[in-house]
């Protein structure tokens, strides 16, 4: 964990949360934080043969099994979803039922219970047209996986009512190799030396995992509702990401090709200028350090696994 000083080690009065959706990246991380104060807590999985968790599908949810009453939740946190842009764009109507129908159906069954959800949505929601988006800025989504979490954004408080909270994360990493998310993804490429197409113009905030699991701690704890965004200090393109990691790591540089972002003829269109503030997090949190790419790198660094073949690197670490 990184040494914020607002962690969940210190005074922080986590409520007994149920994690929808046990295997996904942040479901994963926050149920390993929430086991450490909770022993024997469960989880929901969609994976029939997990013998920890209860099964819930979002294509049909039912949280009766689970026998909500004797287990003394106070919020459940909402993880599961389908979050492959390019599928929902191909298939909107199964993603909808998804990502809108099954969220907001779990979400009022745990409304029932007194159980206060915790949903996602996503920097995408703006069209990125505008310098500054801010936890009250209005949706504009450009695509289908961004419309519904911008249906979701609007539809959450007449479905559960005030006792909701929403986080806007921006793309979100960790600083572990194995993981596969941002920076890992673009060292591999460096060390297999393959191109990676980095484009000039797409430009977002990148929030490191550890940091955005204790802000979601930090507003458990003093049972925060409403939309927060959350997102990393830094607006960086993906071009200005790839050669920080190549620099850092003295990775061979032409094999960094600057590219825009339209010339990749995706079946979905993406906002270009993701520049989100997360101002009411930090007017409540002004202690709380988000760690910049730069930070993460040298984290990185440290995970990296001595077998990969690194030829034409200088590992200054
Ligand atoms: N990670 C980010 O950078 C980021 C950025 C913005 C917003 N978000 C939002 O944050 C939330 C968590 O994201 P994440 O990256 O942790 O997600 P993730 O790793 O992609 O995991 C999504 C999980 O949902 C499960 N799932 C898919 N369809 C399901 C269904 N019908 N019923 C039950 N479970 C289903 C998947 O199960 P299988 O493993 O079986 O497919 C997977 O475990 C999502 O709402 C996402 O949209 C994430």
């Amino acid at each position: 964990m990184s040494k914020n000083p607002l962690l969940p080690t210190s005074n922080l009065t986590i409520p007994k949360t149920l994690v929808i959706g046990q295997d996904s990246f942040v479901g994963g991380a926050l149920y390993t934080c929430y086991k450490k104060q909770y022993p024997g807590i469960v989880a929901t999985s969609r994976d029939k043969n997990k013998t920890d968790s209860f099964f819930l599908d979002l294509n049909n949810p039912s949280l009766t099994k689970l026998n909500l009453t004797s287990k003394n939740f106070s919020q459940a946190v909402i993880c599961a979803g389908i979050t492959d842009i390019a599928y929902c764009e191909k298939h909107p109507d199964l993603s909808y039922k998804i990502n809108v129908v099954g969220v907001l159906e779990t979400a009022r069954q745990l409304a029932k219970h007194g159980i206060k959800p915790i949903c996602f949505s996503t920097d995408i929601v703006f069209d990125g047209l505008q310098n500054i988006y801010l936890d009250n800025s209005n949706p504009a989504p450009l695509n289908e996986y961004a419309k519904q979490k911008a249906e979701l954004e609007k539809k959450l408080p007449s479905v559960c009512g005030p006792n909701h909270l929403i986080l806007r994360i921006s793309k979100t990493y960790s600083t572990l190799y194995a993981d596969n998310t941002l920076l890992s993804e673009i060292i591999k490429k460096f060390t297999e030396k393959q191109i990676i197409s980095a484009a000039t113009d797409l430009y977002f905030r990148p929030l490191e995992k550890d940091d955005l699991i204790n802000a979601i701690l930090n507003l458990q704890s003093i049972n925060a509702t409403g939309i927060f965004n959350l997102c990393g200090p830094t607006l960086m393109s993906w071009y200005e990401i790839a050669s920080a990691i190549g620099n850092s790591f003295s990775f061979c540089p032409e094999l960094v090709k600057k590219i825009k972002i339209d010339s990749l003829n995706s079946c979905f269109q993406r906002p270009k200028k993701l520049n989100l503030c997360a101002n009411r997090f930090e007017a409540l949190f002004p202690n709380f350090k988000f760690q910049s790419i730069e930070e993460s790198i040298l984290k990185i660094k440290l995970n990296f696994p001595e077998e990969i073949p690194h030829e034409n690197t200088s590992r200054r670490t």
